[in-house]
């Protein structure tokens, strides 16, 4: 009996878009990017290798078509949601090239593509794009090979260390997530605790060596426009962020760092509900239902001098500032070099469009500051932090 391939594609349809994906496509892709890389503005590539174009999407097309033709095969949730990926990168790929322009459409001109992502959105149970966990946690390598959508060393670098970094909070967040059932005074409280703190310290270093390996221009120009706000249908769907996981927000709020209940904290949060697969969606929506970590030790003040609470809280106030410093890395370091400073350079018409979410990037950096010092428990009286609860605690330690 021939061995089975755990991820096969089933269908010789679905196999020929898999191949041309991870082939083809990523050859065009790339042959585009040397061509803009080469213009005194590497932004504007309207007009551009407009015979690659075409290629990348008529070929595209002709597969895609092929699939919509074929109807529902439902080879189960792993392998729809990677042919949902497959039309997904086609889809953004065409929008990075400016094929595809959403401002410009009403009702997005990929017609097949569109009527394939929508009844895979549907059967999956996401939005019908290509999401974070396409690029991470469900990137499925062939020999060694995961998806891009280009060659370049530059995508590479940033989704390797993307993957790991996710893989290091979602530790983390398993971690925290297992102490409430048995409460911060279990003996085994403090090495879970320990775990977090360890998962966040990696989670930094890693972060630190991205920052250090990355080239600055070539994620800038020739990575992140593919992650841009496209139409599937008549509806935009905002950007794939390295931040559509649920680890990010279950450890801010089992740490009791940000709080569910205020409004423009939990608005970040149920947005991105629909851009995370089911499983992911479940654990987010889990950690709105359990008691948070600063408020239990808190509540059990009348113990500080045991030597449970003692250590326990130390080891808490430990991860804490393990995620307000990978916090504080992630805005200071790569969002400031990575994103803000590219970005002066850029005329004010390509400014639009610039981040994953849609909004000018001064709005998207004040989100995201508040954010780090949510995280970083600051002293800040116009968002509701636990900078006074923390210095509570930290008070009952000897
Ligand atoms: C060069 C590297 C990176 C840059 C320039 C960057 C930049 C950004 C930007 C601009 C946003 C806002 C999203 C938007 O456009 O609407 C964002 C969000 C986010 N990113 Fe990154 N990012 C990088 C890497 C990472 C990595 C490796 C992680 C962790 C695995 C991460 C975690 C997050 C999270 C959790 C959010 C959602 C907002 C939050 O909860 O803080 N990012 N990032």
């Amino acid at each position: 009996m021939p061995a089975r391939q755990p991820h096969a594609m089933t269908t010789p349809r679905v196999q020929a878009f898999d191949a041309w994906i991870r082939g083809r496509f990523i050859d065009l892709n790339t042959a585009l990017e040397d061509l803009y890389a080469d213009l005194p503005n590497r932004s504007a590539v309207a007009g551009v290798g407009d015979d690659l174009k075409a290629q990348l999407t008529e070929e595209g097309r002709a597969l895609i078509a092929d699939l919509v033709d074929e109807g529902n095969t439902d080879e189960g949730f792993d392998r729809n949601f990677e042919l949902l990926g497959n039309v997904g990168y086609y889809m953004a790929a065409c929008r990075r090239h400016e094929i595809t322009e959403p401002s410009r459409e009403r009702t997005s001109p990929l017609t097949e593509a569109s009527a394939l992502a929508l009844h895979l959105g549907a059967s999956v149970g996401t939005v019908p794009r290509f999401v974070a966990s396409h690029m991470e946690t469900y990137n499925r390598a062939v020999n060694g090979k995961y998806r891009t959508f280009t060659w370049r060393h530059a995508e590479r670098v940033f989704l390797d260390y993307n993957t790991r970094t996710t893989f290091a909070y979602m530790r983390a967040a398993d971690a925290l997530g297992r102490i409430h059932p048995m409460g911060v005074s279990h003996p085994a409280a403090g090495d879970l605790l320990n775990d977090a703190r360890r998962a966040l310290e990696d989670a930094l270093a890693l972060n630190t060596e991205l920052s250090d390996t990355l080239d600055v221009d070539d994620f800038f120009f020739a990575v992140r426009p593919y992650y841009k706000p496209y139409r599937v249908g008549s509806t935009e769907y905002r950007g794939a962020n390295a931040g559509d996981f649920a680890a990010f927000n279950q450890i801010d709020m089992l740490l009791g760092l940000c709080d569910p209940t205020d409004t423009s904290y939990s608005q970040v949060v149920v947005e991105k509900l629909m851009y995370l697969t089911p499983d992911e969606q479940r654990r987010l929506r889990e950690s709105f239902r359990h008691p948070n970590l600063l408020d239990s030790f808190l509540s059990l003040a009348e113990h500080a001098s045991e030597p449970w609470f003692q250590q326990h809280a130390a080891a808490f106030l430990d991860v804490c500032t393990a995620l307000g410093t990978a916090a504080a890395q992630h805005h200071d370091d790569l969002v400031a070099n990575f994103i803000t400073a590219p970005s002066k350079a850029l005329p004010d018409e390509q400014m639009q469009g610039l981040t994953a979410s849609g909004p000018p990037l001064e709005v998207l950096l004040d989100a995201l500051e508040k954010l780090r010092d949510r995280r970083l428990a600051a002293d800040r009286d116009d968002i509701v932090t636990r900078h006074a609860d923390i210095a509570t605690l930290r008070g009952l330690l000897a």
